[in-house]
């Protein structure tokens, strides 16, 4: 499977930091991909980039490490060390949900930190908080825009951001200055990220799964129905092996009426292809984002209609559930606004943004306990118990995480 990604590594931060710029500068794609995000600036959608790190066997390190299969100093061959797929989480605050159900597929994240301006800013805070509540331990922090500030000022943020990260599961984080636009000190930071964030041991045995964060129509219009393809989607698997042909299970799936009342009915179909690095494959298994092609109608996969869901072996997945009591555990202050204000205990009647795998639902909460809580969600969640949840409150126009619980 070397043609796929072992790992996925989050991009997360404040807005306009610079997470895109260092997506490009690290591989030479730009994830900003659809219109409406290139008219307003900002990264909607959770981007992809699958990236190639590779080393000189003839330079020294840092110098050797690189993404060129001929390095740029002596023009050797370079070797490959490891493929990593880049998840490019949106940092404007209204897209907290995304970068949630983003945060489930991370093995590890890169903070994004622009030293031009006070550290820490609003969303730098609620995303290092959405690391820590979802349990991403392997961070490395990038003080990017090195290239507009002075070295008194470089030092200064540098001392902002370890003052910033003390107590959180970036304090012992390394710190890299970076100028993403400028391309200067990548090398390091492939250098560190491979030290740093290691490929977790996977269990290729079990019977496959995977966190549904996408799913597309990729038929042009007008296409005739001979050549219409099936629906694709496209996330990554936690565990098992997808191969060509494999019948596979979507849950909850499609909403139906039946006798009367709405119901969910799970969707089942077969593997007709398999992408993974920009390169069709037989097989897959745990690790970077793949895409998988299905025989289903593309209408039930376009516009990211079935992001969220849970697809793997028939039989075998969570089940799908439309309420749950879970345990609470809530944080001290409300982050990702200016004015913090203290988390108040959660109450009967009110609705919480909840955040299960790459699902994002709303609960309405049932009955409020010391310390658990009965939610009836809106939409229904393919969800294990004992898995961790992540939890928000509306908190003026805006969803503030407010902690996470573990589903009874
Ligand atoms: P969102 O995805 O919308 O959250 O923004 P982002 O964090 O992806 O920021 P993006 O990469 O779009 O960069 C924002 C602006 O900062 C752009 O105008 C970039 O050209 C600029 N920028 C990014 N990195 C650097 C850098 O290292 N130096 C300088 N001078 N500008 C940079």
């Amino acid at each position: 499977m070397k043609n796929q990604s072992e790992i996925n590594i989050g991009l997360v931060g404040h807005v306009d930091h610079g997470k895109t710029t260092l997506t490009k500068a690290l591989s030479g794609v730009w994830t900003d991909t659809h219109s409406e995000e290139t008219k307003r600036g900002i990264s909607i959608r959770l981007g992809y980039a699958d990236i190639t790190f590779r080393k000189c066997p003839q330079c020294e390190a840092p110098m050797c490490y690189t993404t060129a299969e001929i390095c740029e100093r002596c023009g050797t061959e370079t070797e490959l060390l490891r493929k990593v797929s880049f998840v490019d989480a949106p940092g404007h605050e209204t897209l907290m949900a995304t970068m949630l159900s983003g945060a489930a597929l991370m093995d590890g994240a890169i903070l994004v930190i622009a030293a031009n301006e006070p550290c820490p800013q609003p969303q730098t805070k609620e995303h290092l908080m959405a690391l820590d509540v979802i349990g991403v331990k392997d961070v490395i922090v990038v003080q990017n825009k090195i290239d507009i500030v002075s070295r008194e000022r470089a030092l200064e943020s540098y001392r902002e951001i370890k003052e910033f990260v003390k107590g959180t599961c970036a304090e012992d984080a390394p710190i890299i200055p970076v100028s993403a636009q400028q391309g200067a000190n990548i090398d390091i930071l492939i250098e560190t990220i491979e030290e740093k964030i290691k490929t977790p041991e996977r269990d290729v045995d079990k019977p496959a799964r995977m966190c549904v964060a996408r799913s597309f129509d990729i038929n042009k219009p007008g296409v005739d129905p001979e050549h219409l393809a099936g629906g694709v989607i496209g996330g990554s698997l936690v565990q098992g092996k997808f191969r060509v042909g494999d019948e596979i299970e979507i849950k909850p799936g499609i909403q139906v009426k039946k006798d009367g009342k709405q119901s969910w009915m799970s969707l089942h179909s077969t593997i007709t292809g398999l992408v993974a690095g920009g390169e069709e494959m037989d097989e897959v298994g745990p690790g970077g984002l793949v895409g998988v092609g299905t025989l289903l109608d593309p209408s039930l996969t376009k516009a990211d209609s079935l992001s969220g869901s849970v697809a793997g072996e028939p039989g075998t997945l969570p089940p799908v559930r439309h309420s749950f009591t879970m345990e609470t555990h809530l944080l001290e202050r409300v982050v990702g606004t200016k004015e913090e204000t203290k988390v108040e205990p959660i109450k009967t009647g009110e609705p919480l943004m909840i955040n299960v795998g790459t699902t994002t639902t709303v609960g309405v909460v049932k009955s409020a306990r010391a310390d658990d809580a009965d939610v009836v969600l809106k939409l229904p969640a393919c969800a294990e118990e004992g898995q961790r949840i992540a939890l928000s409150r509306r908190v003026g126009a805006r969803w503030r995480l407010i902690g996470y619980g573990i589903i009874k």
